[in-house]
């Protein structure tokens, strides 16, 4: 079964078993099945955060639990459910016709719904857990349900405890937002946004401004998977310490830097344009012209070829600035 169609990166790994679900007693049958055959099992959300570095030796299962419901609200709120497999774009759009803020930020992020909260996705000074008030998930071992509050998720940067403690251990199927009805709290002190609607000349913006500004914004840096097989950012940017910070500032006087808990994020994208990678291709594997941080498939890459060129400019940051890049995208192995 060719997974092709099912990962941004668009490439053409095969599963030895392929199942949908298209509700939770399908989901909880495939579950069952995986279990007496004891394979591994890989879900498929929108495919956008992983890559396949091989084939995979066992069950993928094609999640398609569509749905959105407002669950509560009063005056200033409403809480609003939506099943893991409603893409996050089309999700937001939704919550902006009925004039629902706080997602605006994070317009055009690739992905669905229930792969969001994993790597408590962000952009624009926004991240997903801001607003995530509750995580529906199903235990990939008992197939029993278990709702996880906003705390119990761990949430961090590109970091939950679904990608750490219990990576591989549930299967996150719907997410409750608690989004604005009214007084909503605009992010817009990111530079970029600020410019862009200084653009368009417009002083008091909307929330639906604010995400036409990211559309516009995303789309003018990062590359549309449906052309270009992508991932959005491969890389994480990294926190350094105060003292490494010193050092490489001497050397690098320029470097793009900012505050951050426990120590200094440095701009990744930055760091790997500077070592020379930008545009570069090897093949059908590269690196975004307009985003560093960014690999690309231009065709037929393969997955071990994407690999590849990542570990190559690991090693090359590590060599030129002494910082160690990690990945944000999840290796298949
Ligand atoms: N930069 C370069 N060259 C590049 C790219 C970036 O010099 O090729 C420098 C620039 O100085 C720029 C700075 O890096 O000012 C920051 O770049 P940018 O605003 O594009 O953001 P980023 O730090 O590279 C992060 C997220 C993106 C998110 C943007 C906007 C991570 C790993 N990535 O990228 O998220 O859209 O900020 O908030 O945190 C994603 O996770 O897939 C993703 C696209």
């Amino acid at each position: 079964y060719s997974l092709k169609l099912y990962n941004t990166f668009g490439v053409d790994a095969k599963a030895d078993f392929f199942v949908d679900a298209n509700n939770i007693t399908e989901l909880k049958k495939a579950l069952v099945f995986r279990r007496q055959k004891d394979l591994p099992i890989l879900f498929i959300g929108g495919g956008s955060n992983m890559l396949f570095v091989n084939d995979f030796k066992g069950l993928a299962l094609k999640l398609n639990l569509k749905g959105i419901e407002v669950v509560n609200e009063d005056e200033d709120f409403v809480y609003i459910k939506a099943q893991g497999s409603e893409n996050w774009h089309q999700f937001i759009q939704w919550t902006l016709t009925q004039d629902f803020g706080g997602l605006e930020n994070l317009s055009l992020i690739p992905g669905n719904v229930g792969t969001a909260p994993i790597q408590n996705i962000g952009a624009y000074g926004v991240e997903a857990k801001d607003t995530i008030v509750e995580v529906q998930a199903l235990s990939l071992e008992t197939g029993d349900e278990r709702i996880f509050t906003n705390e119990e998720c761990q949430f961090g940067y590109r970091e939950s405890i679904f990608k750490n403690e219990l990576r591989g251990q549930y299967v996150l199927v719907a997410v409750t937002f608690k989004l604005t009805k009214r007084n909503h709290q605009l992010k817009t002190s990111y530079g970029a946004i600020q410019k862009e609607l200084e653009g368009e000349g417009i002083a008091n913006p909307t929330i639906q401004d604010v995400s036409a500004a990211v559309v516009r914004i995303r789309e003018s840096k990062l590359p549309d998977p449906a052309q270009i097989g992508n991932s959005g950012s491969f890389f994480k940017n990294p926190v350094i310490s105060k003292d490494d910070f010193e050092k490489v500032i001497t050397q690098h006087p320029n470097i793009v830097n900012y505050p951050a808990e426990n120590g200094v994020k440095l701009a990744a994208g930055w760091l790997i344009e500077q070592a020379g990678w930008k545009g570069k291709r090897f093949g059908d594997a590269g690196v975004h012209d307009k985003q560093a941080l960014v690999l690309v498939n231009h065709g037929n890459a393969t997955g071990k070829e994407i690999y590849d060129l990542s570990e190559n400019i690991i090693q090359d940051i590590k060599t030129k600035f002494g910082v160690t890049l990690e990945r944000e995208v999840n290796m298949i192995f």
